[in-house]
């Protein structure tokens, strides 16, 4: 029998959740508000929020007078809150809880006189809200960029290094910068913060990536999860399709494998997992072996 499995954690993490909901809720209450920055990186999930009346803008320059604003799921920075505070603006803060977190951290650090190294993208909304937190924060992506500085550092190390990583990061990237910080700084901190969601996501992703022909990761190409979520499947298996709606599924492509792997990244609603998933059951002839929990996470 051919098979589709369904990765269990597919789809909606906790924090991304929270963020939906609150802006949800916003949108029903026809309170005036707009997101700074989609509130997460989907953008069918923050075209049917714009059509309910809650725009995304990128700046505050660009709020309306008397609007208020939604922090995105990634967060900002400390001077985006007290822009906000100056203008008087009413705040929904979706920030997640896990990525508040690490604002902290870096803050406390940075307060006292550490010096922050952020393991991540440099451009990503969450890295770039996380420097805002702490004073002359270092970013690199990968053990490589970290080893360039910290054989600088080395030679006049003035500050004790504090490292963080990007919450959506993975063990492939992390475990050799944290290796390396361990081995080159004396009395360096070590903040393992990439998210629990992401690590069960990504072992999931691989163990069903290991076991099937071809794997079909769904999400918005601009998720940070999701695109790792993809590269380590390529790691795994021999073809992977990264899509962001069922349309986008050629079936043909999948029409010759004896199994098919579907995970989905932490901003992927489940509505869309539905639709990939019963496209695929079209295909397959509802020949399909299903995760018996996934039904619970179809919305
Ligand atoms: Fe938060 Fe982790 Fe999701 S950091 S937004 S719960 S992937």
């Amino acid at each position: 029998m051919r098979k589709v499995l369904l990765a269990k954690s597919a789809g909606f993490c906790f924090g991304v959740r929270r963020a939906v909901k609150l802006a949800q809720e916003i949108a029903e209450s026809g309170a005036p508000y707009v997101m700074l920055g989609p509130v997460i990186h989907n953008d069918h999930v923050i075209a049917q929020l714009a059509a309910q009346g809650v725009g995304c803008v990128s700046s505050l320059e660009e709020v309306p007078p008397g609007c208020g604003v939604i922090i995105r799921s990634h967060g900002e920075g400390k001077e985006v809150y007290d822009r906000l505070a100056a203008m008087g603006c009413p705040v929904a803060d979706a920030t997640c809880v896990k990525v508040a977190k690490i604002h902290e951290i870096v803050k406390d650090a940075s307060d006292r006189g550490r010096q922050v190294i952020i393991i991540g993208a440099p451009e990503h909304p969450e890295v770039r809200a996380i420097a805002g937190w702490c004073i002359g924060a270092k970013i690199f992506r990968n053990e490589a960029e970290l080893t360039v500085f910290l054989e600088e550092w080395k030679e006049n190390p003035q500050k004790p290094v504090t490292l963080v990583s990007q919450t959506t990061s993975t063990d492939r990237i992390w475990t050799p910068c944290r290796e390396k910080v361990k081995k080159e700084c004396t009395n360096a901190e070590i903040f393992d913060t990439i998210c629990n969601a992401t690590c069960m996501r990504q072992s999931e992703a691989q163990s069903l990536a290991e076991q099937c022909e071809a794997m079909i990761v769904i999400g918005d190409r601009k998720s940070s999860n999701t695109t790792r979520l993809a590269e380590l499947c390529r790691a795994h298996c021999p073809l992977v399709y990264h899509i962001s709606r069922a349309e986008e599924l050629d079936r043909r492509k999948v029409s010759g494998v004896a199994s098919v792997g579907i995970t989905a990244g932490a901003s992927t609603p489940g509505w869309i997992i539905k639709e990939v998933k019963d496209k695929m059951s079209e295909e397959m002839n509802n020949a399909m072996e299903i995760e018996e929990s996934f039904a619970d996470m179809l919305e």
